[in-house]
């Protein structure tokens, strides 16, 4: 799987560009603000539909002009198990829309055919951070591994919306209580459901990546230390619970919560709010662990994610690195490096200084200077 080349139009910095890639090392260099993120962004975006920061369709959109722009415009040609794709993606304020060979088509339907991992400094210290991001780790995982996956989440996601909005309805007294009851017990039984499968892959894809996680934690670390994960909802492990035990759970706090859910107008149980723990030699990482320990967890974690891709789909995902060579220590710099010259796969780098990745071995380098916006000195 790789990215032949991309076409931007006033999206962010970056008013119009062309570019080609190489299949293997891109590195875009330049000092900070140019739109080096900007550009691996990009990227992901056309792939999962949402960016890896918080954003709002308005903030995509180039606002520099002096005619301000509308709609951002992104496409590229996408290679896959030797067939080529036109991708392209258009955002206004109000909509994304995606296209797979001038199809429209979701975002969930590419996202199940292209997969790429982010590396970024945010993203190492992810086991400080709340729940939500160890959550979005784990989900990453979950679509990488399996395309039915992505439908799991957004159905959950789908579900939470609805119930959460009859909530908020019948708190604000838009709905009166005869009318509410039966169609809350509906929902609820609707969303339970969706919660469970959802409980229950993640389960699974905590099992499937245990091995790998701790193979590379080895391996980044030089150490025998052991990383054991913990699903943690209502102050209990869910470890080795069925499918029946988990509805069962859920169902039960579903019933104690309820009156508490519907004083605050929004679902207090379900997947949403549950506990992914990272114990590292079983002391809890969060608390107990440096911040290069954490890191090495993270990266660990990232690292057998694209293993385990390759292992399920014969294809590794896309790379992208934003900053993190130069975020890391000497000794996890080498590792990372060692592990990602073994891999046969697109890899995406960004940096603000040519050292960081003059390291890295790799045939077919393209390096591209980043200025305000536009690609300096491109050769293509
Ligand atoms: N919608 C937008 N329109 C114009 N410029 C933007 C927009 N959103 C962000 N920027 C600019 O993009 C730059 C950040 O680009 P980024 O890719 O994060 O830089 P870096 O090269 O450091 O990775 C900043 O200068 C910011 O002001
Ligand atoms: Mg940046």
């Amino acid at each position: 799987m790789f990215v032949e080349n991309i076409l931007i139009k006033d999206f962010r910095n970056v008013k119009s560009l062309q570019t080609s890639f190489s299949k293997n090392l891109n590195v875009f260099l330049g000092k900070n603000g140019q739109g080096k993120t900007n550009l691996l962004e990009s990227i992901y975006l056309l792939v999962n539909g949402n960016s890896f920061r918080y954003s709002n369709n308005e903030s995509f959109i180039n606002y520099s002009s002096e005619e301000k722009a509308k709609v951002s415009l992104i496409q590229s040609v996408f290679h896959q198990n030797n067939l080529k794709y036109n991708l392209k993606m258009t955002i206004q304020k109000k909509s994304k829309e995606f296209f797979v060979n001038d199809k429209k088509i979701s975002s969930a339907q590419i996202q199940k055919k292209f997969s790429v991992v982010l590396f970024s400094p945010e993203s190492l210290s992810f086991i400080k951070e709340s729940s939500e991001f160890r959550r979005v780790l784990l989900d990453e995982f979950l679509s990488s591994i399996d395309s039915k996956n992505v439908d799991i989440i957004s159905d959950f996601k789908k579900a939470l919306k609805n119930r959460n909005r009859l909530l908020k309805d019948f708190r604000d007294a838009k709905i009166p209580k005869p009318q509410f009851d039966p169609l809350f017990d509906s929902l609820t039984e609707l969303y339970l459901a969706k919660a469970v499968d959802l409980v229950w892959q993640r389960l699974e894809a905590l099992d499937k990546i245990k091995g790998d996680l701790n193979d590379n934690m080895q391996y980044i670390s030089q150490s025998n230390v052991d990383i054991f994960v913990d699903y943690v909802a209502s102050d209990e492990s869910f470890l080795g619970f069925s499918r029946e035990k988990i509805a069962e759970k859920l169902k039960k706090r579903a019933e104690e919560l309820r009156s508490a859910e519907v004083s605050s107008g929004s679902s207090l149980v379900g997947p949403h709010k549950h506990e992914i723990l990272f114990l590292y030699n079983q002391k809890d990482s969060r608390f107990f662990c440096s911040q290069g320990q954490q890191r090495a967890i993270i990266l660990s974690f990232k690292m057998a994610q694209i293993v385990y891709h390759r292992r399920v789909h014969g294809t590794y995902p896309i790379l992208l690195l934003d900053d993190v060579l130069s975020e890391l220590d000497s000794e996890k710099r080498f590792r990372l490096v060692e592990f990602l010259e073994k891999l046969e796969t697109q890899i995406f780098i960004t940096s603000t200084e040519i050292d960081a990745v003059e390291n890295l071995n790799k045939e077919n380098v393209k390096i591209k200077y980043l200025d305000n916006g536009i690609i300096k000195d491109d050769r293509d």
